[in-house]
């Protein structure tokens, strides 16, 4: 299976829009245009996409993160998917891979990642690329400054 990894572009927006649907989050093109572009801008972020043939077929994305507890930075990936058309043929460990290696040449020495406990396949790939299950995660909405008392 021939794999090419590269940068996202501007130009994936379209592609990425099924893709990122099937992770669970329905965007426009334009939506992923605008976001593509903002992580473009950070130089704290990578964006990679996988290549079969012409088609787009994955996406990981990651963020550099400075902390105050740690001398180097860590890296969080953020979003990770493979079209359910090609997924158990490595893409996905083929991504993480790439964006470790990003992330090793960015000064990070620890990548991280939160999942909702509904992603079963997920979990048993992380576990499966060495990734071990630690913590919790705990959010909350941020209402908006007009909302709030
Ligand atoms: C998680 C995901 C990215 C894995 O992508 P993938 O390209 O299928 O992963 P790989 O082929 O590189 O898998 C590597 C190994 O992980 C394990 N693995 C992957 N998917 C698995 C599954 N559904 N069940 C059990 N083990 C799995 C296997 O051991 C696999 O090797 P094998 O196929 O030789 O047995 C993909 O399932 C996906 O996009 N899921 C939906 C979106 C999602 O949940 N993303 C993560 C959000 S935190």
């Amino acid at each position: 299976v021939k794999i090419e990894i590269r940068d996202a572009t501007l130009g994936d927006a379209c592609a990425l829009v099924p893709l990122l649907e099937q992770l669970g989050y329905r965007s426009t093109e334009a939506q992923v245009m605008q976001r593509l572009e903002k992580l473009a801008s950070t130089g704290r972020d990578v964006c990679l996409v996988a290549i079969r043939g012409s088609a787009v077929v994955g996406v990981a994305a990651a963020h550099i993160s400075a902390t105050l507890v740690t001398d180097q930075p860590v890296a969080k990936l953020s979003a990770l998917v493979t079209d359910d058309h090609h997924r158990r043929q490595g893409i996905g460990e083929a991504l993480v891979s790439a964006v470790e290696q990003r992330m090793r040449a960015n000064g990070c020495s620890l990548i991280f990642l939160t999942t909702a406990d509904h992603r079963d396949e997920a979990h048993a790939f992380y576990r499966r690329i060495g990734f071990k299950e630690a913590g919790r995660r705990f959010y909350r909405p941020i209402p908006a400054a007009d909302d709030v008392g």
